[in-house]
C-alpha cells in the first residue's frame, strides 16, 4: 500500500499531511497512523501553538504542548505548519480585553509572534501568522487587533514573523475562500496591497472544511488567482462533514468532494500540499462545533479507511 503522502510527491507536491492534537498522542493505533511519513509528510498541531496555550499571561510562556507536536515532527522526519500566531479565537483574554493602546497592542503582537516563531526557527515549513482575518462578507473582523490597530495589525504580525525565522513560508489563513467569493476577493485585495507595500508574505491558507456535496465551485480557477498574485496556497484544514446518520450514498458523495478538491490543488502548480484536519472521525472537531454533523475525516472512528481516502489517492 502507498501512503498519501508518496503519492502527493510523486505527483510534484510538497506534502499531504494531518492535524493532530496532544491528547491523542497516547492513543498507539492511532499514532501507529500518524507516524507513517509516507502518509503524512506534514503536520500540525491542532491546538497547542494558539496564543492561549502558548503565552496565556503576558510574558509568560508554556511550550510543553507546542514542543510534543514540534518533537514529533522532527523524529517522524515530517513538515511542520505551525498554527498560528494571532487570532481572535483562543485568545486570552487579557489580549481581548486588557484595553490596551496601539503602541502597546504592536508591542504585545511583536513579543508573541517572535517569540513563538523563534522558538521553532528552521523546523518550520509554513506558519499560519494571520488566521481568519476577513468576515464572510469580505469586511475585516472587529475584533481587538483590528479595533484597535486597523489593518496594520497584520504586517506588524508578518514583519516579526519574517525576522524571527526568515526561511519560514508566511501565511495568511482563512475559511469560505476557497471559491470565488466576497471574502475570497477581499483576501485577494489584502495580498495585492501586502505585496505593494513590501510587506513579508508567501502563502494563503485555503482552510478547507466543506459539507459534503456543497462544495464551492471554481476551486481551481480561485487558487490559480491567488497564485497570479505571487503567493503559494495551500489546503491547510481540509475535512467535508455530513449531516448524520451517514449512508452509502453520502460516503459516496464524499469519496467524490475529497477527490475534486485534492485535484484542485494538483491542476495547480502553486499549491503546496493538502492538509487534513485530523485524519480520523475519532478525533475530529466537527461533531463538537457542528450539531448533528460528523464523519468530516477520510478514517472512521476506528481508524479504518473510508471511501474518501481512495478519493484521495484519485485525486492526485
Ligand atoms: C479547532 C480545533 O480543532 C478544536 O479542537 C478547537 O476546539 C477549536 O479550534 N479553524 C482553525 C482551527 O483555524 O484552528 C480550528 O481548530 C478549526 C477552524
Amino acid at each position: 500500500a502507498t501512503g498519501l503522502h508518496t503519492i502527493a510527491k510523486s505527483k510534484g507536491k510538497l506534502y499531504f499531511g494531518s492535524a493532530t492534537d496532544n491528547p491523542e498522542l497516547t492513543d498507539a493505533a492511532y499514532m501507529a497512523i500518524l507516524n507513517d511519513n509516507t502518509m503524512f509528510g506534514q503536520i500540525t498541531p491542532g491546538n497547542s501553538m494558539k496564543w492561549d496555550a502558548t503565552e496565556p499571561s503576558r510574558g509568560s510562556f508554556s511550550w510543553s504542548g507546542a514542543d510534543a507536536i514540534a518533537n514529533l515532527a522532527k523524529k517522524n522526519g515530517q513538515l511542520l505548519r505551525g498554527h498560528n500566531c494571532v487570532w481572535y479565537s483562543q485568545l486570552p483574554s487579557w489580549v481581548s480585553s486588557g484595553n490596551f493602546n496601539a503602541a502597546t497592542l504592536t508591542s504585545i503582537i511583536q513579543t508573541h509572534c517572535s517569540t513563538l516563531v523563534s522558538r521553532y526557527k528552521g523546523q518550520v515549513y509554513s506558519w499560519d501568522v494571520v488566521n481568519e482575518p476577513f468576515n464572510d462578507d469580505g469586511t475585516w473582523r472587529t475584533d481587538v487587533f483590528f479595533n484597535t490597530l486597523g489593518t496594520d495589525y497584520v504586517s506588524i504580525a508578518l514583519q516579526a514573523a519574517r525576522a524571527a525565522d526568515p526561511a519560514a513560508k508566511l501565511y495568511i489563513n482563512d475559511y469560505n475562500i476557497e471559491g470565488p467569493s466576497a471574502k475570497s476577493t477581499a483576501m485577494q485585495n489584502l495580498v495585492k496591497s501586502l505585496k505593494q507595500a513590501n510587506v513579508p508574505l508567501d502563502g494563503i491558507g485555503l482552510q478547507g472544511h466543506f459539507i459534503v456535496g456543497e462544495l464551492p465551485q471554481g476551486l481551481e480557477d480561485n487558487l490559480r488567482a491567488f497564485t497570479a498574485l505571487g503567493v503559494e496556497v495551500a489546503i491547510t484544514e481540509l475535512d467535508i462533514r455530513m449531516t448524520l446518520p451517514a449512508t452509502a450514498a453520502l460516503l459516496a458523495q464524499q469519496q467524490k468532494d475529497y477527490q475534486t478538491v485534492v485535484a484542485a490543488c494538483q491542476a495547480v502548480e502553486g499549491c503546496v500540499g493538502v492538509t487534513i484536519w485530523d485524519f480520523t472521525d475519532k478525533y475530529s472537531w466537527v461533531p463538537q462545533t457542528f450539531s448533528g454533523q460528523g464523519e468530516a475525516c477520510p478514517w472512521d472512528q476506528n481508524l479504518q479507511r473510508k471511501p474518501a481516502f481512495q478519493g484521495i489517492v484519485a485525486g492526485f
